[in-house]
């Protein structure tokens, strides 16, 4: 793609609003001085003026100048054709490209299906909940296990989760685990810096380099000296050599030892007509117990490695019936709404992080919830007949190229006795990365060098992988490259791969998927009536505390999916992955003089997997100053949920005395302003001197306060040897305005799913940047990217921690943030933060006459970018009377933000009885006054008539859910026979937005008033 040629944008951006708003945010000047006179302000610098003013940055912020939107398009598109893609590409290495859907663009192009928040407000979620629903049946008819979740990061990080599982499910007296050396190696990695420092062990299996799977015998001979501590073995089906393994009999050798089978697999191979499947793998067909795998072929492009999507099976048949209360993330279940109405909602979330805290069963809150959608469409799409295709195409191409390739001489299938399926590896003559750099240099990504993966190789190992993109003029153009560089083909097959390259029936599926053929239209409007279901920050403010429901801009949306960005496989050649690098290189640049910090890792792909980093860099850190005696984290009370998670699974397991934590995690109480008590933080370092690890802080808080003592606890836990951790959710309060390093901040994540503007897909992906200060820097995970006078290099920390990705993240991610910040330069980052503490601000100045404030006596202390208000006593009393407890009023309080056409905001956290709002900087003050207006007249309602929240919500496509019911009966897939009904909205969401709001007020008067008449 040459520089002037600029794709037509797909989308008319004079239509929409809040697009062409100079840094998306569309408050005229005039708004501005109004609001800001209504919250008692002179300008927006004294939104800051509490911060001590030794912590904050000085302007300008070392950022190039704003880009306006065409000329940012431009740019965009000049970035990506620095990359260079290939003619034809055999690199694959477990992340092959498919081809992309054409059902995937027209779904990811549905606005409320890609902006939507988790499904915590099942009635106006049914759009994600119904497409994630469609997920788990899918998987569960390619994998024959009974429950898929939806979803985790990836397959490295979702075989993490898989080890823990199986420990937990052996009640951790089991903590050894065996892993095929036949595995990935990146998610060895992976799998290798997660778990150091936690009670569970590993050891690696050597491969026999004879047949390219693991060594049975060593296997066996290891499996037996473990004993009672094999917790599980862990095993590719189709390994990183592109060999199949004997699954059946690894299953009853994992089962033999009493221990769990836990796969890896590929979810296209498992079509009809192609791999068994792993819920009957083993001699007696008892399936194996975990299976973890890759699900970002199936869906999208490979995106430079990300957004992956990590899937995670586990046993729930009559065997296994409580295995997976054990499991991690989330599961969609059926249930029924009030009426009786099928509905669908996430199911045991009594497990979720927010919580359980450290009894959660993982850190994972944002997740791959919108690779699942299109994972979801992409799969129906397709269809069972196109399925099957894809599957056995990757098997032709990949056969055809057999014996195409050991024509050429000195080329040999490597391990000719052992069945592949799509992916082969073969030895070449001299050097396989001298090889493929020469036909790089002719437009073709030969493949993956993976000399390195065997022990005896003399470097000359070559991996290459087929999929449905792959025709035979590409196996055509392939031998024409081969020729021009090793010399011209054998006319006739060798004698010894004339064979057929056939896949014996044990290994493979014996009975149809039974995936469903929809028709192609009739799934447009399918997934497009389910996008109706939920509602999008696009329509009207988004009020869910503590997620930053800002806007995100289409212009990302286009630039991600430029072929130049999205066709790049992470293990392209690094000459032609320039563009990218140089991204994610301005990207490191930026994020130092946005924090104060000294460097910055772009690997981690969520807020939670950012704060797994930060403990395990802090455990480096310790480790290398020979300090093993810190087993301790401080939390304030007041943390999200996975802050206490994250320090579990980092290895910092908490035990108690009675009430005393003898190790762990320890609370640091909440003054009464809901501030960190720094009198408790001294106590704590004094009960446990030497032991403290290092503290986690959100800041500013999640009462919406910045924590005006920040410094001087960083300053006690420093003097005592510990770290410092921000919790940096809430960076769109004080990002280009707070000095993180003066603050004392030893590491920090940025989601870029809030501050950054990426959307949030219904659950995720997320992704985030983690900032560090100068002594994390030696240990910092994955790779920097470098600048050089040759170009962009990467470059591994001294002691990395490892890597906490098997690549580079979610890079796809990085490139809409980037996007956005070329798009605010160095004058709009700061607006951004000060517009959403003005937002905040001017909504709580009309709401706290009418609500309580929360933390009641941190009433007065200057709010950021949120803020908390309550039921006043008199409302909840007059509540009581109509047989509405205390406990279930503020929920239910928060679906009548649902019937006036909003979101509701964050409900019962931090605070039991609170109500978390967080405007964000994209609405006019008209939008913001119509919003506080609506929350007030909810209050009138409710005084007036009580009962209303005993019918709430009443607009939505279904009633309250019985989330009861759903839990005790837990169904989590079913098989896909017709398209499912899609029950209409009642009164659809951009209705409600054209309505006065005392129309709908009566409206909702109306249907309770009728409701409550029926059901007498
Ligand atoms: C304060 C806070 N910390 C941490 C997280 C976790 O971030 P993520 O969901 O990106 O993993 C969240 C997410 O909602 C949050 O609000």
């Amino acid at each position: 793609m040459s520089n002037n040629h600029i794709p037509p944008l797909p989308y008319d951006s004079s239509a929409l609003p809040r697009e062409r708003a100079r840094h998306y945010i569309p408050v005229t000047d005039r708004e501005i001085q109004n609001m800001c006179a209504a919250v008692g302000v002179e300008g927006l610098d004294d939104l800051f003026h509490h911060i001590p003013p030794d912590c904050r940055l000085v302007p300008p912020l070392a950022l190039p100048e704003e880009l306006p939107y065409d000329a940012l398009y431009e740019h965009m598109v000049a970035q990506s054709a620095k990359n260079r893609l290939p003619d034809a590409s055999f690199v694959g290495d477990a992340l092959p490209h498919y081809a992309v859907h054409d059902l995937v663009p027209f779904v990811a192009g549905l606005r409320e299906l890609l902006t939507a928040y988790t499904p915590y407000q099942p009635e106006r979620s049914q759009g994600t909940l119904m497409t994630q629903w469609l997920y788990q049946s899918c998987l569960v008819a390619l994998t024959e296990f009974e429950a898929i979740n939806a979803s985790q990061y990836d397959r490295a990080t979702a075989l993490v989760e898989a080890l823990h599982t199986a420990a937990r499910l052996s009640r951790h007296k089991r903590t050894h685990f065996l892993l095929a050396g036949s595995l990935f190696p990146q998610d060895v990695e992976v799998v290798r810096t997660l778990l150091q420092d936690t009670l569970l062990t590993f050891d690696l299996v050597p491969i026999d380099t004879a047949h390219g799977i693991v060594a049975l015998a060593a296997l066996e001979e290891q499996a037996a000296a473990c004993g009672e501590q094999l917790a599980g073995i862990v095993f590719p089906q189709a390994g990183s050599l592109g060999c199949l393994e004997d699954v059946d009999r690894l299953t009853d050798l994992a089962h033999a030892q009493g221990a769990k089978a836990i796969v890896v697999i590929d979810p296209m191979l498992l079509a009809t007509g192609g791999l068994k499947p792993p819920g009957r793998f083993g001699s007696e067909g008892q399936g194996a117990d975990l299976l973890v795998g890759e699900g970002q072929p199936l869906a999208i492009a490979p995106h430079f490695g990300g957004p992956g999507l990590g899937i995670f099976g586990v046993r729930f048949n009559r065997a296994h019936r409580q295995d997976i209360r054990s499991a991690p993330g989330r599961f969609v279940g059926a249930g029924t709404d009030r009426e009786g109405r099928a509905a669908k909602l996430l199911v045991l979330s009594t497990r979720e992080q927010h919580i359980r805290r450290e009894k959660a069963t993982s850190n994972i809150c944002t997740n791959q919830g919108f690779v699942t959608t299109l994972a979801a469409a992409a799969i129906l799409g397709r269809g069972e007949q196109g399925m099957q295709a894809s599957c056995a195409r990757g098997h032709e191409m990949a056969r055809l190229a057999a014996r195409t390739l050991t024509r050429f001489h000195g080329v040999e299938l490597a391990f000719p006795q052992t069945p592949f399926w799509n992916t082969l590896t073969v030895t070449v003559p001299g050097s396989s990365a001298a090889l493929i750099e020469a036909a790089r240099q002719h437009g073709i990504h030969l493949g993956v060098d993976v000399s390195a993966r065997l022990p005896d190789s003399t470097g000359n190992h070559l991996q290459l992988s087929f999929s449905d993109v792959h025709t035979p003029s590409d196996i055509e153009r392939l031998s024409g490259c081969l020729t021009g560089l090793i010399g011209a083909p054998a006319p006739e097959a060798a004698a010894a791969v004339t064979g057929e390259f056939s896949v014996p029936a044990s290994l493979r599926r014996q009975t149809p998927a039974q995936l469903p053929d929809w028709d192609a239209d009739a799934l447009k409007t399918f997934f497009a009536a389910l996008s109706e279901q939920n509602i999008s920050p696009d329509l009207t403010c988004y009020p869910l505390g503590s997620c930053t429901m800002k806007y995100n801009p289409y212009l990302h949306e286009a630039v991600a999916n430029l072929p130049g960005f999205a066709a790049l496989h992470p293990e392209a050649p690094v000459a032609d992955i320039q563009g990218t690098l140089e991204v994610l290189y301005e990207i490191q640049t930026y994020f130092k003089a946005m924090t104060g910090l000294a460097a910055v890792t772009t690997q981690p792909v969520a807020g939670a997997q950012g704060e797994l980093v930060g403990l395990k860099l802090f455990q480096a850190y310790h480790r290398s100053r020979g300090e093993t005696r810190r087993d301790m984290v401080l939390i304030p009370h007041s943390a999200h949920g996975t802050n206490p998670a994250t320090a579990t699974m980092a290895g910092f397991e908490t035990m108690h005395r009675g009430s005393e934590v003898l190790s762990g995690v320890v609370e640091i109480e909440a003054g009464p302003n809901g501030q960190m008590n720094l009198e408790h933080v001294r106590e704590l370092l004094a009960r446990y001197p030497g032991r403290v690890a290092g503290v986690m802080i959100t800041n500013p808080n999640t009462s919406g306060v910045f924590e005006l003592h920040f410094r001087q606890v960083a300053d006690l836990i420093h003097e005592d040897g510990g770290l410092v951790y921000m919790d940096g959710a809430n960076m769109n309060a004080i990002a280009g305005w707070v000095d993180l390093g003066a603050l004392g901040v030893d590491a920090v994540h940025n989601n870029l799913h809030k501050t950054w503007s990426i959307p949030h897909g219904g659950g995720g992906p997320g992704d985030a940047i983690v900032a560090v200060s100068e002594r994390l820097v030696p240990f910092l995970p994955g790779d920097q990217v470098v600048k050089t006078a040759e170009g962009y290099v990467l470059e591994r920390a001294p002691q990395s921690i490892g890597s906490v990705h098997r690549h580079f993240g979610n890079v796809a991610h990085k490139i809409r943030a980037y996007t956005y910040l070329r798009a605010l330069g160095r004058e709009g980052v700061r607006r951004m933060s000060a517009m959403a503490v003005l937002a905040a601000r001017y909504v709580h100045t009309r709401l706290k006459d009418h609500f309580p404030t929360l933390p009641e006596e941190a009433a007065d202390s200057p709010r950021m970018h949120e803020f908390i208000i309550t039921l006043p006593p008199a409302t909840f009393e007059r509540l009581e009377a109509a047989g509405i407890h205390r406990n279930k009023a503020i929920g239910l309080f928060g679906k009548l933000f649902l019937d006036f056409g909003f979101h509701a905001p964050t409900v019962s956290f931090p605070e039991a009885e609170g109500l978390m709002i967080e405007p964000t900087e994209s609405y006019t003050q008209a939008e913001l006054d119509r919003f506080a207006d609506a929350v007030i007249l909810m209050l009138h309602l409710v005084d007036a008539q009580p009962t209303i929240l005993l019918t709430v919500p009443h607009f939505t496509p279904v009633d309250k859910i019985d989330d009861v019911a759903a839990n005790k009966q837990l169904v989590l897939s079913e098989p896909l026979m017709a398209l499912p009904e899609v029950p209409p909205n009642r009164i659809a969401p951009a209705q409600l937005a054209a309505m006065p709001l005392e129309a709908i007020a009566k409206a909702i008067q109306e249907a309770s008033s009728a409701r409550l008449e029926q059901h007498h």
